[in-house]
C-alpha cells in the first residue's frame, strides 16, 4: 500500500533554503512505473549525451580542479591565461534506513558523474535501537560512521579514473571545503529527471563563475540527495555505473559471506518487511507474499533465507509464526535467518543497518527473491542481486505496494 510512501513524504520537510521553490517540477512530471529500466526515450536519451558530452568539455577544460581529483586529469589549456577552475563538491545528506540511504549515495554519485563533478562529500549515515518503535517515532542516531557501512577506501578507488574523489564529510578535507569553497544550495525536486538535474547544477555553477570570473575558489555544493532525488530511468547507463561503484564495509561483507555459507547450498530469499516500523499488516501482507513465491518457483525442497528485522528486537513468536504460515504453504523446507546461522558473538556491536547489510548482502546470493515494492531495501537488494550476478529480473519479485519511489529507481543496465 502506499502508507510508507506517504509516510515519508509527509513525515520529511525539508529546510526552507532546499525546499522546492516555484521553479521545481511536481512529481507528477515523472516517467511512468513499469516503464521498466530500458528504454529511455530517444529525446531524453540524446539531451543526456549531449549534456554530458557538454559539461565533460565545459568542465575539463581550464587546466583541472583544485581538488585532488583535479591534478592532472584535464588536457592541456588553450590559453595559458584561462584561469584554472576550482572543483565542485556535492554534499548532502541521507535520511531513515540502510537501502533509503545506499540509493542517496547512488543519487549523489550519478550526479556527480552526469554532471562532471570533482567530488561527492559521504555524509554520516544513521542507525536505530531496532525496527520495534512506531513510524512517528525519532529513534535514528544520525551520526554513525560512514565507513560502518561503505568501504571509503575502495569507492574512491573504483570512481577515481572518472574524475570523481570521495571524502567522508568528517575528514579535515571536507571540513576546508566548507569553510573555504563558494557555497551553494539548490532546491529539491523530487524524481527530477538527470539530465534536468545535471542542466539545473550547471546553470548555478556557471552562474557562480560568472559572477566571480577571477575567482577559482572550489564551489561547495549542496543539495537534497534523498532515495526519490531522481528518476534514475533517465539517466541511461549512469545510475548503473553508479551502483558499481558502491562498496560495502569489509567486515560486513565477509559476516555475509559467512552466514550464507552457514546455509550450506542453494536457497531462496525474501525481504519480510512486517516490522511494525514498516505499518504493513502482517496478516495481509502473508498470503500475498506466498502468492509470488509460489509463482516464482519457491518450494519445500529448499530453505529460506529471511531478512527482517524482527529479532533486532527479540520478536521471535513473529518470526516462528511467518516460518510456520510459509512451510505450511509448501513455500520453503524451513526459515533462516542470520541469528540462527551465526552465533551471537558474530552480530554483537553491529548496528541495525550494518546487520540489515548482512541480509542485503545475503539476498543477493539466493537463488530466487520475493520482496515488498512499498520498501526501498526490497528493490535496492532485487537490483544488486542483478548487478552482482546473483540472478536477473525474472527469478525476482516484488509483492505490489507504494506508489511512488519504485517506479524511478530502477538500477539496471542500459544497451
Ligand atoms: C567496518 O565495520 C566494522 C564493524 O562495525 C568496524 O569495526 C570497522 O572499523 C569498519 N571498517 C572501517 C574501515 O571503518
Ligand atoms: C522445487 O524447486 C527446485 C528448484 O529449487 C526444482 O528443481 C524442483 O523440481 C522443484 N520441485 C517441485 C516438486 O516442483
Ligand atoms: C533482545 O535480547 C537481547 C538478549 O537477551 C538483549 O540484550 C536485547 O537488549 C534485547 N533487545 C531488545 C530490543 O529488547
Ligand atoms: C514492540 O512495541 C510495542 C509497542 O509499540 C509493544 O507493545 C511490543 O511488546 C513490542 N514488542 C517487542 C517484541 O518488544
Amino acid at each position: 500500500m502506499g502508507e510508507r510512501g506517504g509516510h515519508y513524504a509527509s513525515a520529511f520537510h525539508p529546510p526552507q533554503s532546499l525546499a522546492g521553490g516555484p521553479g521545481s517540477k511536481p512529481p507528477g512530471r515523472r516517467r511512468r512505473a513499469g516503464a521498466g529500466a530500458r528504454g529511455a526515450p530517444p529525446a531524453a536519451a540524446l539531451l543526456l549525451a549531449a549534456l554530458l558530452a557538454a559539461a565533460w568539455l565545459l568542465w575539463r577544460w581550464g587546466g583541472g580542479g583544485t581538488g585532488r581529483a583535479g591534478a592532472g586529469a584535464a588536457p592541456q589549456m588553450a590559453c595559458e591565461d584561462r584561469p584554472a577552475r576550482g572543483a565542485v563538491y556535492l554534499n548532502y545528506e541521507v535520511i531513515f534506513g540502510l537501502c533509503n540511504q545506499m540509493i542517496s549515495h547512488l543519487n549523489a554519485v550519478t550526479l556527480a558523474l552526469a554532471a562532471g563533478l570533482d567530488g561527492v562529500i559521504l555524509p554520516p549515515a544513521w542507525s536505530r535501537p531496532h525496527f520495534n518503535h512506531s513510524v512517528d517515532e525519532d529513534v535514528w542516531n544520525k551520526n554513525t560512521p560512514i565507513a560502518t557501512l561503505l568501504d571509503i577506501a575502495e569507492m574512491r578507488r573504483r570512481l577515481a579514473p572518472a574524475g570523481i574523489d570521495v571524502l567522508e564529510s568528517t575528514e579535515d578535507d571536507a571540513l576546508v571545503m566548507r569553510h573555504t569553497c563558494e557555497q551553494a544550495a539548490q532546491s529539491f525536486s523530487p524524481l527530477e529527471s538527470i539530465p534536468n538535474a545535471v542542466w539545473r547544477v550547471r546553470s548555478l555553477v556557471d552562474s557562480i563563475r560568472m559572477r566571480r570570473p577571477a575567482n577559482q575558489r572550489c564551489i561547495h555544493f549542496q543539495r537534497y540527495m534523498l532515495f526519490w532525488a531522481h528518476d534514475l530511468t533517465s539517466g541511461a547507463n549512469l545510475p548503473y555505473l553508479a551502483a558499481q561503484s558502491l562498496a560495502f564495509n569489509s567486515t560486513v561483507e565477509a559476516l555475509a559471506e559467512e552466514v550464507a555459507a552457514a546455509i550450506g547450498g542453494a536457497f531462496n530469499g525474501a525481504h519480510m518487511r512486517i516490522e511494525l516500523d514498516m505499518g504493513l499488516k502482517a496478516e495481509k501482507a502473508m498470503p500475498q507474499y506466498i502468492t509470488h513465491m509460489r509463482r516464482l518457483g519457491f518450494n519445500a525442497s529448499a530453505p529460506l533465507y529471511a531478512a527482517s528485522g524482527l529479532l533486532t528486537y527479540n520478536d521471535t513468536g513473529a518470526f516462528r509464526r511467518m516460518e510456520e504460515a510459509l512451510k505450511s504453504a509448501g513455500v520453503c523446507s524451513r526459515v533462516l535467518s542470520k541469528e540462527f546461522l551465526v552465533g551471537p558473538e558474530r552480530l554483537a556491536g553491529l548496528h541495525s543497518e550494518q546487520l540489515a547489510l548482512v541480509d542485503l548482502l545475503v539476498l543477493t546470493r539466493s537463488a530466487r527473491f520475493v520482496g515488498h515494492k512499498a520498501s526501498t531495501f526490497s528493490y535496492f537488494a532485487r537490483d544488486l542481486r542483478a548487478l552482482r550476478g546473483g540472478g536477473d529480473l525474472t527469478t525476482a519479485g516484488l509483492l505490489e505496494g507504494g506508489k511512488t519511489w519504485e517506479s524511478g529507481t530502477v538500477i539496471a543496465p542500459h544497451d
